[in-house]
């Protein structure tokens, strides 16, 4: 067992330290504010080969393993949560899911754009009555021989106006349940795929989501992926590699957090002598260190679980409920150790703090991870 990261490891953590300190801090306050995407610095993680870090290079990706993803996650996700979403979404649902189960045609066509960057892509599963309950999908893509005729509405769809190919899942036979479910490349411009509103969130607000509404759009056939009826299950699988994404998220908001507050800890002073030297914050930073070291066990597992192609449905579960959790707990402590400071937006943990919550919702809210982990371990 060895609890090192690689030379190559530590060369890419430093790499993304740098971009998220030089290209992601400047103005995260105002974007923040003004809910601006972050186009140019999306551009920049294009070129550092962030948007398609597990992608054979025949592909135009990276092709690095997925602890150099995990480190990347975590490092932006201390200094910008939203660009890490836009990075996550694009490299483990899009890209994954088209390079896992895509066509050579499908490849060459929408990974190889995805992967450097050119395009971003998003992920459309959830719907007004269908978020935790995803085989619900009231979403249908009608077979109509060479096409599909999509009609429905998605909701909370990370990269919503800013993606060009959307993999959309929907139902082709409601009466076979999940197995009449079949995931689909929508490009952007086609005709009767409108943008809804963009949300106007509590956190990770410099990402764009919208919900997405289909009115009678034709789609070829060629943009199924996988087989007929395998929909569902493409989106359980795919989702299992994107939540070791928002668990590196969330590490790296807690991390984020935690950094900022032994900081402020070792500066501010009140009783004569330094906050840190008092044991009310010395316990609280204890408590947060411990955690996060903690959680990026899980996270790591997580990871290496994917790499080493073991089974990891019940370990990114497990790293993604308890990272979500050590996020929202540290970064409360963190706003409470920066005192009336914490609450004002120039000190940046009021922002973690936002940006915290929704780590407990998407990819599968908490008690969803608890339903897959609870039957993983129940079951034999
Ligand atoms: N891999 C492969 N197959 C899987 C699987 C996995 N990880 N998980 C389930 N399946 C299969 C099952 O084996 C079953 O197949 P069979 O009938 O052939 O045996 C089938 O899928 C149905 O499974 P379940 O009976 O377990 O389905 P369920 O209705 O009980 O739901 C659930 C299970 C875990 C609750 C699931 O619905 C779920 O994960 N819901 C949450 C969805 C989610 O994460 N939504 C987030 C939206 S995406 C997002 O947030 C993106 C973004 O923009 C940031």
């Amino acid at each position: 067992m060895n609890f090192k990261l690689s030379e190559e490891h530590l060369m890419i953590q430093q790499a993304a330290r740098d971009f998220a300190q030089n290209e992601l801090l400047p103005g995260i306050i105002e974007r923040d504010d003004k809910q601006e995407f972050p186009t140019e610095q999306v551009k920049k993680m294009g070129e550092l080969g962030f948007l398609g870090m597990m992608v054979d290079p025949k592909y135009g990706g990276s092709g690095l393993d997925t602890i150099s993803y995990t480190i990347v996650i975590e490092e932006l996700s201390k200094i910008d949560a939203s660009a890490a979403v836009i990075a996550s979404v694009n490299n483990s649902l899009v890209c994954y899911g088209i390079e896992a189960y895509g066509t050579e045609e499908q490849k060459k066509k929408y990974l190889t754009k995805l992967a450097t960057g050119e395009v971003i892509g998003a992920f459309c599963l959830s719907e007004p009555e269908a978020g935790s309950d995803a085989t619900s999908q009231k979403t249908t893509a009608i077979d109509k021989g060479d096409h599909y005729i999509l009609n429905g509405t998605k909701n909370w769809i990370t990269n919503g106006s800013t993606a060009s190919i959307y993999i959309v899942i929907a139902q082709t036979n409601k009466e076979k349940g999940h197995k009449g479910i079949n995931a689909i490349i929508v490009e952007k411009d086609t005709k009767g795929f409108e943008i809804g509103p963009k949300e106007n969130k509590l956190g990770i607000r410099s990402s764009d989501t919208h919900s997405l509404i289909f009115n009678d759009v034709k789609v070829p056939k060629e943009n199924k992926l996988g087989e007929d009826g395998f929909g569902f299950k493409f989106a359980m699988k795919t989702l299992s590699g994107g939540r070791i994404g928002i668990a590196a998220q969330a590490l790296g908001i807690a991390a984020g957090a935690y950094e900022l507050a032994k900081k402020y800890a070792k500066e501010r002073k009140a009783f004569g002598t330094e906050i840190s030297n008092h044991q009310a914050i010395a316990f609280k930073l204890a408590d947060m260190h411990t955690q996060i070291e903690a959680a990026r066990h899980l996270v790591y597992k997580a990871a290496w679980d994917k790499d080493q192609k073991n089974n990891y449905d019940l370990s990114s579960a497990m790293a993604k409920l308890y990272a979500s959790q050590v996020a929202m707990e540290t970064t409360v402590e963190a706003v409470q150790i920066h005192g009336g400071n914490g609450f004002v937006k120039d000190y940046h943990v009021e922002r973690l703090m936002r940006d915290a919550k929704i780590t407990q919702i998407y990819e599968g809210t908490s008690e969803i991870q608890k339903i897959v982990i609870s039957r993983s371990v129940l079951k034999d």
